[in-house]
Parts: structure tokens; C-alpha cells; sequence
């Protein structure tokens, strides 16, 4: 999908992957929304950069709120007229073994990434081109070359592919749960809007104290994600360890994709 002049939505854009994404997305020419829950500060600033680049826009959401999903989504059609592309990237991780979670936890982690994901997918997809907001089976001619003319990237993780630790079960719930979401909506969606989970394995933000792959080199493969330079099927994976260590010489990428797939889950 070309990515010049269209409208990305980034959820969770203050900071980590999803600053990065916003970043990037807004040098490719795209008018962003930067999105923050409770870190407006930081979400300024990357909506300040972002605006060097190309039209952008700072919009308060929390996906676990249908109201701040209502307005946010309203704020942008109003602004821009159209979503192109949705990020579903904010999300949360509790690291608890599931005994000490409370209730609180478990709903803090669900409701954040995997129903307020599903939520937010289903208020944005009226607004991509094509569709009909009575609903989304308007399939229309306009997509009879299959051209994209609207995508969905969940950033699910390694973590919903395979458990491979303890102290996670609800987050992992939830990521398995993202993925199976992208595959089974690649199943409703008119053909011209897709959906693809990328899975990253550990990465260095806030959530995991900055240990792991830079969240640049994921937000590189979610926009390479969205220009389609990956030839994944729609509702497919695609694996960040899988790129991140593409580029190393043969030898070290065998050793460095067992390792990886060891730790985080992914195919050996
Ligand atoms: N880091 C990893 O190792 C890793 C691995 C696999 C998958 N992932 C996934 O990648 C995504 C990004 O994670 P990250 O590592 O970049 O985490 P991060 O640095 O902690 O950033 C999380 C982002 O999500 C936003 N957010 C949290 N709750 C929200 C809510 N209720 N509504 C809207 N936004 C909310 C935060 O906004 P505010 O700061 O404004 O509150 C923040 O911008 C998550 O889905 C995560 O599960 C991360």
C-alpha cells in the first residue's frame, strides 16, 4: 500500500513501539494521529516531530473506554475524513505469576489488549475507504483488482504464539487471543482491507525495563508491514525475530533465529 497523504492511526503512540511507528509512518509521508492514554507529555513531542514531516494530529484514547474510542475515532473522521491505516498497538502486561494477579489485573490486561483492540477495529472500519457504515459485509467493485486500500495491524507478540515463561498466562491470553481475532476478520473483511498480527519478541520499552531489540527495527517492519513488502496471506503473521536477523550472516542467523525462537517462542 503506498503510504504517501494516508491517514494512520497509531493506539499507544506516547511512547515505545508505537512512538517509533508514529514516527516513521509521518516520514513516509503519512498524516498521523498520535494517540496517549496518560502520557500526554511524552505524545506531544512525538506529535511535535511528527508535524515536521507532514500533517499529524494528538488525540487522547483509551481503548478500554467505548466513549474515548467514540470520540477519538469522531475527532479524526472529522479531521482527516477517512482512517487508512489502524495501528492497534496499545496494550499492557501485568508480570505476575496468575495467583497474585487480582481481578483487576486480569481485566486491566484483557480489556486493554485484546477487547479494546477488537473494540477499536470495529469503530474505525466503517471509516476505510469503501466501507458502509451500516456495516462492514459492504463489499463494493472498487475492490475487484484486490487493490489494498485499507489495512488493520494488530501488534499481538511472541508471546501469543507460544508460551515459552511463567508470569505471563493473562498476557499471553490475550495475544493468542489478537491473533485469532486477525485471522478470523481476514475472513469478513471486504477485499481491499487487510489485517496482519505482527508478533514482536522482546523489545526495549517501558514494558520490558528497555531489554531487547530496538522498537525502531519493529516500527521498520510494521510499516514495511503496511507497504505489503512481506508476501503474508491475509490474516497472517509476521514475525519480527524472523527480519531482525535476517540481515547476519548465515551462521550467526541460524544460531541467533534458534535462540530467539528458544526465548520468545517463534519457529526454530
Ligand atoms: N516490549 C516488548 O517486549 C513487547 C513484546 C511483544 C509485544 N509487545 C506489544 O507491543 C505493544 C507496544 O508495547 P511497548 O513495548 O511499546 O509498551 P510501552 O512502551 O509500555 O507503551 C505502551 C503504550 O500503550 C498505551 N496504552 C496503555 N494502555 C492504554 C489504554 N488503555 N488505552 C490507550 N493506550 C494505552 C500507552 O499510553 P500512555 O503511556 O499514554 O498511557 C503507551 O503509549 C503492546 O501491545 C505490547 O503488548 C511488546
Amino acid at each position: 500500500m503506498e503510504l504517501k497523504n494516508k491517514v494512520v492511526l497509531v493506539t499507544g503512540s506516547s511512547q515505545g513501539i508505537g512512538a517509533e511507528t508514529a514516527l516513521l509512518f509521518a516520514k513516509e509521508g503519512a498524516n498521523v494521529v498520535v494517540t496517549y492514554n496518560s502520557n500526554r507529555k511524552k505524545a506531544e513531542n512525538i506529535f511535535k516531530e511528527c508535524k515536521k514531516c507532514k500533517d499529524a494530529f494528538l488525540v487522547k484514547l483509551n481503548v478500554d473506554d467505548e466513549k474515548s474510542i467514540k470520540e477519538c475515532v469522531e475527532k479524526v473522521v472529522d479531521k482527516f475524513g477517512t482512517i487508512d491505516i489502524l495501528v492497534n498497538n496499545a496494550g499492557v502486561l501485568v508480570w505476575k505469576n496468575l495467583m497474585e494477579h487480582s481481578n483487576k489485573d486480569i481485566d486491566f490486561q484483557i480489556n486493554t489488549n485484546l477487547v479494546g483492540l477488537i473494540k477499536m477495529t470495529k469503530t474505525v472500519l466503517p471509516f476505510m475507504k469503501g466501507q458502509n457504515k451500516a456495516g462492514i459485509k459492504n463489499s463494493t467493485n472498487i475492490f475487484e483488482k484486490s487493490k489494498t486500500v485499507g489495512m488493520i495491524i494488530n501488534i499481538a507478540s511472541a508471546a501469543g504464539k507460544r508460551a515459552a515463561n511463567e508470569n505471563y498466562s493473562t498476557y499471553c491470553a490475550s495475544k493468542f487471543g489478537v491473533r485469532g481475532f486477525t485471522q478470523a476478520l481476514a475472513l469478513e473483511l471486504p477485499k481491499g482491507i487487510k489485517t496482519f498480527a505482527v508478533n514482536p519478541g522482546m523489545t526495549a520499552t517501558q514494558m520490558t525495563d528497555f531489554e531487547g531489540t530496538s522498537p525502531r527495527k519493529v516500527a521498520e517492519i510494521i510499516v514495511n508491514t503496511a507497504r505489503e513488502k512481506y508476501k503474508i496471506q491475509n490474516g497472517g503473521d509476521i514475525d519480527i525475530w524472523k527480519h531482525v536477523v535476517e540481515s547476519k550472516p548465515a551462521d550467526v542467523y541460524y544460531t541467533a533465529k534458534k535462540k530467539i525462537g528458544e526465548i520468545f517462542g517463534g519457529e526454530k
